[in-house]
């Protein structure tokens, strides 16, 4: 049973506390008194990113973005998470090992957009980077790519700022693709993946990536010709 009502989003239904344990139950009861803090900063961060593409727009003619999509992790995976890594069932173990509650995919058209992104808000003074792994550089072993960042962002009240973590997930509309159905065929198959299965997976993930790099050199050589110096330093940054 899902702990939140489907017409009231907010409301947990108390019947469904009743499968967890105590510390679960506690902890659930806690984070909901305060998951209105994770909602303002994905709320917050949504708006930087959003801004950062139309700053794109006018100063580059460029959207580097495609879309965004977010989420807030509901209280079910929140506990399963815990429990899967062995953390303390206690709410400031969920404030201190936890950081993806607030979850965005910014979902760039070409890779180097990715980049671009990435490095204008590294520099943004009011948020910061507390982790980064890249799976393009370096994909996982199942061909997954992505760059995950987790950005403290202070919210405030008052004078004193919530710093709460939010996580996102950069992707190519290519890797948003395959990340999707592999996800979608890994949780909806009854069977085990073969070895034949990962190892065709992990090939289109290959040859996504070829095609991601091949589109980028068509669009850089098509656009190039009449664009100023502003432009060229967004989209023909080499890819790191
Ligand atoms: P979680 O506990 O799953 O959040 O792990 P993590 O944050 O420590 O690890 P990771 O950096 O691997 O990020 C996990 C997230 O990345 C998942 O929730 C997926 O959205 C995505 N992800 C990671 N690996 C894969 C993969 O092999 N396939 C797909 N489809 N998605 C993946
Ligand atoms: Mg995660």
């Amino acid at each position: 049973m899902s702990l939140y009502s489907k017409k009231e989003p907010q409301v947990y239904k108390l019947d469904a506390l009743k499968s967890y344990s105590e510390d679960e139950r506690k902890l659930i009861v806690e984070y909901l008194k305060i998951e209105k803090y994770y909602r303002y900063a994905l709320r917050e961060m949504n708006a930087i990113v959003e801004n950062l593409d139309d700053f794109c727009e006018n100063t580059f003619s460029h959207n580097p973005i495609h879309h965004i999509e977010s989420r807030i992790k509901t209280p079910e995976n929140i506990i399963e998470k815990i429990n899967r890594r062995g953390y303390p069932m206690t709410i400031d173990s969920l404030k201190t090992n936890i950081y993806d509650v607030s979850g965005m995919r910014v979902i760039c058209n070409y890779i180097n957009d990715i980049y671009q992104i990435i490095a204008l808000l590294s520099k943004q003074k009011d948020i910061k980077v507390r982790l980064k792994k890249d799976y393009i550089i370096s994909p996982k072993p199942s061909g997954y790519r992505s760059v995950h960042i987790v950005f403290d962002i202070s919210i405030y009240f008052g004078s004193e700022p919530i710093i709460i973590p939010v996580e996102i997930q950069f992707r190519t509309i290519a890797m948003d693709m395959w990340a999707s159905l592999e996800h979608e065929l890994r949780y909806k198959s009854n069977n085990e993946f073969t070895e034949y299965d990962k190892k065709c997976l992990k090939q289109y993930s290959d040859d996504l990536y070829e095609v991601d790099l091949n589109m980028q050199k068509i669009y850089i050589k098509k656009t190039t010709g009449d664009r100023d110096d502003d432009w060229l330093w967004f989209t023909c940054r080499k890819i790191p």
